[in-house]
């Protein structure tokens, strides 16, 4: 084995290539790209989940608020590190290629590995996600599918053996219970999210068609989810009555706070898949931290206000179920908005799969241009120039899940790769500020000796709030990943090829 190759560097400026994909995203463009990734399932679901706790974790209560401070300052200390990297290596592939040319091969592939965790395995979240607020809407207009087709078997079976019912929320066990009742049993209960599977497989489609036209797609469906947060503070403020729903504030201390901000953490991911669309971006080199950095402001602004309205206007356990939003509206009567917000969440969700899913197809685009994926993945299709198989692929690898694991499975999952990514990010603009001081840099990261270890303390805190569980599905998936590097890409690299 050739060691050196493990650690063998892209130069930078090898990594500014010539592109093969239109250049058509501008800086209120790549903003929308950031708004319509960051806003989705985090603050339309997870948010309720993390205030009132779950089976095996403690909530956070009203001081989620402070758990949206404290993720959102973490996540602006690794937005300026990817604005500087952005800025600096304006390829597509993000944290990837930033990684391939502060730390070498290997770790870029233990990256773009990782990366799979944020994107491919948010978008499982993301879906499931979206699924509680469209049976919400169908059951509005009088359509009921089998309880069997809109819940996964790990959440039944959580809820149904739970040692302790009263820590699931009460319509999670009722419909677990008619799920099971109701399923066709062919030696196992047959039970699976199919509106989950099916929205990833539209988007799926909709992605092979081309960047361009699910941009524009993309800014339509921001504008509706701005305009919809801001219809749900505006109502939701005038039920609010803190002396009753605040007056236990934070009933698990700063453990509870902390926990909720390592899940919370989902709602922010998105801002940083603005870098991966560098190739597609006019000017990438000014546009990418604009993007990034002004996406990742308004986001944490409005998430704020909304943890502090959702928690000020209902008792907790109204909020612990896959549609706190609407359940809090419908709680306090105002259940005309209630449907306004189910619609406007199953439109807006759709905005973050869109972006999460085009994000994971741009990696394994770079990762196959670079030769440690099969050439399959990096191929663009001569009508659509864009990479269908790596978009098929990954639609496929993200709806079959979809259907069948638990929101809280996947999104700390998630949180885990994106928080370690975050890691790697700020660890590389340290040691790319001591080995190439001189480079210019578009973007720079003020203060980053206080920033990016900043960062890094933080985002590791974070990673420690999360779950022993959740520890060890992530280090057996980063070693899975280390034997494909060694099966398939330490022998077909192209930096290797060519030395
Ligand atoms: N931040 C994105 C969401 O909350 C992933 O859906």
């Amino acid at each position: 084995m050739d060691v050196k190759q493990l650690f063998a560097r892209k130069s930078i400026d090898g990594a500014n290539l010539e592109t093969e994909l239109k250049r058509t995203l501008g800086p209120v463009a790549l903003t929308m790209l950031g708004i319509g990734a960051i806003i989705g399932t985090g603050i339309f679901v997870l948010t309720g989940t993390a205030a009132f706790g779950g089976a095996d974790h403690m909530g956070a209560g009203p001081a989620i608020i402070i758990s949206f401070m404290v993720t959102g300052f973490a996540c602006a200390l690794a937005a300026l590190c990817y604005g500087e990297f952005a800025a600096m290596v304006p390829v597509s592939g993000s944290a990837y290629t930033y990684a391939y040319s502060a730390f070498g091969e290997l770790l870029a592939w233990i990256i773009g590995w990782d990366l799979i965790l944020e994107y491919a395995v948010g978008n499982i979240a993301v879906a499931i996600g979206w699924s509680g607020y469209f049976h919400n809407l169908l059951v509005y207009f009088g359509i009921h599918l089998p309880p069997w087709l809109l819940i996964d078997p790990v959440s039944v079976s959580a809820a149904i053996n739970a040692a302790d019912p009263s820590r699931i929320a009460p319509q999670t066990l009722a419909m677990a219970q008619a799920a099971m009742a109701t399923a066709p049993n062919i030696g196992f209960p047959i039970i699976f999210n199919a509106p989950a599977m099916l929205v990833v497989l539209a988007v799926t489609a909709l992605l092979v068609i081309g960047v361009s036209e699910s941009a524009k797609v993309n800014a339509a469906l921001v504008i509706l989810k701005i305009v919809l947060i801001s219809l749900f503070l505006w109502v939701g403020v005038k039920h609010v009555d803190t002396a009753t729903h605040w007056q236990s504030f934070a009933p698990n201390g700063w453990k509870g706070i902390m926990t909720g901000s390592a899940l919370i953490f989902f709602a922010y991911i998105g801002f940083d898949a603005v870098s991966t669309t560098a190739e597609e971006a006019k000017n990438p080199q000014r546009d990418l931290p604009i993007g990034m950095i002004a996406s990742l402001v308004i986001c944490t602004i409005l998430y704020i206000a909304v943890a502090a309205v959702l928690t000020g206007m209902v008792p907790l356990n109204v909020l612990g179920n896959a549609k706190p939003v609407a359940a809090a509206l419908d709680f306090v009567g105002e259940h005309t908005v209630s449907t306004i917000i189910s619609l406007g969440a199953v439109l807006s969700i759709t905005s973050v799969l869109v972006v999460l899913q085009l994000a994971q197809t741009r990696i394994f685009y770079s990762m196959s241009r670079d030769g440690l994926i099969p050439p399959a993945f990096g191929r663009v299709h001569p009508k659509f120039r864009t990479p269908v198989f790596a978009t098929i692929i990954t639609g496929i690898f993200v709806a079959i899940p979809a259907g069948f694991i638990d929101i809280n499975v996947a999104a700390e999952l998630t949180n885990i790769g994106t928080l370690f990514a975050f890691v790697l990010v700020a660890g590389g603009i340290i040691i790319l500020r001591r080995t190439e001081p001189t480079r210019y840099r578009a973007f720079r990261v003020p203060m980053y000796y206080l920033v990016c270890p900043g960062c890094i303390l933080m985002c590791v805190y974070l990673m420690g709030s999360l779950t022993a569980t959740t520890w060890w599905r992530f280090l057996f998936w980063m070693a899975v990943g280390v034997a494909v590097y060694f099966v398939y890409g330490y022998r077909h690299s192209k930096l290797r090829t060519r030395s």
